[in-house]
């Protein structure tokens, strides 16, 4: 009973006061969550699917939302590289599909910095991006001719990293089943982080 004659008797002011603190400690929280959101994102490519009828007819519209349809699968990873805003960190054993090599283009061009480590094996699918500047290592028969730098991830301005089973081909694109995933959970970035910058540095010859 005190207690509650005392809240009554606060004056106007407190009670703005304490209504103003709730709704910034509100509004705080939402931005927290909403930074701090998880994003998790599964694809899967089922071998010789057929493409919407978007895609089938060519039409250039785009629309990325039928997961049975290879092309729109392809465009929903265009969209996450397209979302990079500072850094691309790509390490790929394989990488010639001409969709996903433009994007990485297109956000060298949009001025994010890009870094391709790749396998001599797969050296002359890239030339292009050689000639662009931008960043490159390779991992060199001569280092060890048998054993591939078979990784296949791309880490997304040190935040998020696309993994998956897809060597970025023309071939895995249409023909195979593959996975490829994005997440931003740190837990996973942050060691895809590392093995990126170790790499990095073993292939600086
Ligand atoms: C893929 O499927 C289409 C029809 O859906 C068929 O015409 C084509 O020959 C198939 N290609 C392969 C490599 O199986
Ligand atoms: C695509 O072409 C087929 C015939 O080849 C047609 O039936 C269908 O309506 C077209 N779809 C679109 C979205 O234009
Ligand atoms: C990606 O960006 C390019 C170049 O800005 C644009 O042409 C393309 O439509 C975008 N694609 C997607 C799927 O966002
Ligand atoms: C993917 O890379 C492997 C080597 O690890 C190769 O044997 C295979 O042919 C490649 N697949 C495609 C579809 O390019
Ligand atoms: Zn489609």
């Amino acid at each position: 009973m005190m207690y509650y004659n005392y809240l009554f008797t606060w004056n106007t002011t407190t009670k703005l006061v304490i209504n103003f603190a709730c709704a910034c400690a509100i509004l705080a929280n939402f931005w927290y969550d909403y930074y701090n959101q998880e994003q998790t994102e599964v694809i899967f490519f089922h071998g010789n699917q057929s493409q919407c009828d978007f895609h089938r007819n060519k039409t250039t519209l785009l629309n990325y939302l039928n997961s049975e349809c290879p092309m729109c699968n392809v465009y929903k990873i265009i969209g996450w590289l397209n979302e990079t805003k500072k850094t691309l960190d790509i390490c790929m054993y394989s990488l010639n599909s001409e969709l996903l090599t433009n994007a990485i283009i297109d956000a060298h061009k949009r001025g994010v910095h890009v870094r391709i480590i790749v396998d001599e094996d797969n050296i002359r699918s890239t030339w292009k991006f050689g000639t662009m500047g931008i960043a490159k290592r390779v991992k060199l028969m001569q280092f060890n001719a048998k054993m591939l730098m078979h990784h296949k991830f791309i880490i997304i301005d040190n935040k998020k990293v696309i993994l998956g089973s897809m060597n970025w081909t023309v071939n895995a694109v249409r023909r195979n089943w593959e996975n490829v995933f994005l997440t931003n959970k740190y837990q996973i970035v942050d060691p895809f982080r590392h093995e990126f910058k170790t790499i990095w540095k073993q292939f600086d010859q």
